[in-house]
Formats: C-alpha cells, structure tokens, sequence
C-alpha cells in the first residue's frame, strides 16, 4: 500500500512529535526531511555538492539539531539547485510500500502534491521559541529566550519568502494550531484526520 502524509509548518510548531506518533501509530515510516538541509548547511563546501553527494554518515551527526544547524539549514534551502537536489529523495521516500510520513516546509506544496494526507501544524511565534528554548535546556541553555525568539524569527521569515518553494500551507492542508493545544490533543487530531482517510 503507498499512503503519503505530508505534515509541513515553521520550526518547533509540533510537526517532529506528531509526525513521529502518526508513523508509529500507523507503522509507517517516517522522514524528518529537515534533517537533509541540516546536514547539507553542517557539511560546509559548496552546497549543492554537497547536497548531491549526501551519504547516511552525514544524516547521523550529533550536532544537527543545534540552533547553529538550524540557520545553516534555512540559507542552504534557499538555493534552487540545493533543493532539487533532495527531491528525488523524499519523492521516492514518500512513495515507498507501507505508507511513509514526511515532514518539513514544501512537501505538501512541492514534493508531494498528491498526499492522500496534508496537515500544517503552526503555533505563535512566542510560543515555539518558548518551546525550543526549554528543549535547549531552558535557564540553563547557552542561548536566552530573546536570541531563541530573534532566530526562530529570521528562519521563518527566510523561509515564507524565499522564492523556491516557500513555506506555505498547501490549498487542501488541513491547519492544526498547536499554540494552545497539549501534544496528545494535537497526536489525536492528527491520527483521527489520517484513519479517516484510510
Ligand atoms: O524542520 P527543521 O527545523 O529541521 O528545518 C531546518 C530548515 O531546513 C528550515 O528552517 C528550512 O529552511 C529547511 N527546510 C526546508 N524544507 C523542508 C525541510 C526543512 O526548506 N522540507
């Protein structure tokens, strides 16, 4: 059985834990493809090299879900050729047997226009940068809120702008906001709207 879903929204909304949880629940496999532009933008070199010869070895740093990974991500995604370079990829990821999850900022717009499912998961910007900041350790967290807040800012601005493929809900996505939702509503939600299109 092929079945794609396509979870999209700006960074730290609740697209990891939910599109983690549809997977399990449902056995399919997932695909944080975030991670693809994490590790092109911590490769270093040139980017669509490095983007065309990525390999797993890169895909299993420890360092990709740093701040710093996160803004080397957002301006290596801005390049055209960086990003076709990565289709081939998710396409043929998304269309595997047993259903497949994939989350990012264009897979329901770009790379998978077709999803049986399309959800994008949003939240305030305050809140996400809230949310993030605790996940880098809180207090405690090299980073404060503020230099949290600024960045998750300049991301997302430079994502909604750039010209290929910006982060933008697909006409049929059905929009989730999580700002003042806990995660297991958000999951519910979520696993209702994919049982019912099973
Ligand atoms: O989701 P995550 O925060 O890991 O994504 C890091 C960056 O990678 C995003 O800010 C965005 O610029 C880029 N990205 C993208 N398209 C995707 C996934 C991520 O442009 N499908």
């Amino acid at each position: 059985m092929k079945f794609t879903v396509a979870i999209d929204g700006p960074a730290a909304a609740g697209k990891g834990t939910i599109s983690r949880a549809v997977a399990a629940r449902f056995g399919f496999e997932h695909l944080d493809t975030g991670l693809l532009y994490r590790a092109v933008g911590m490769k270093g070199g040139d980017p669509v090299l490095s983007a065309r010869s990525l390999v797993p070895a890169d895909l299993a740093r420890d360092d990709l879900r740093s701040l710093a990974a996160g803004q080397a991500a957002s301006q290596v995604a801005a390049l055209p050729e960086v990003r076709s370079a990565l289709t081939a990829f998710q396409r043929d990821f998304a269309r595997r047997d047993g259903g497949a999850v994939l989350d990012g900022r264009d897979i329901g717009t770009v790379i998978c226009p077709d999803a049986e499912v399309k959800l994008f998961v949003t939240a305030s910007a305050e809140i996400r940068a809230r949310r993030r900041w605790l996940e880098l350790g809180g207090e405690a967290a090299f980073e404060t809120y503020d230099e949290v807040l600024a960045q998750v800012r300049e991301r997302d601005d430079r994502d909604m702008n750039r010209s290929d493929a910006p982060l933008r809900p697909a006409v049929d996505a059905v929009m989730v906001d999580t700002s003042d939702m806990s995660i297991e509503d958000a999951v519910a939600f979520a696993v209702a709207t994919v049982s019912a299109r099973l």
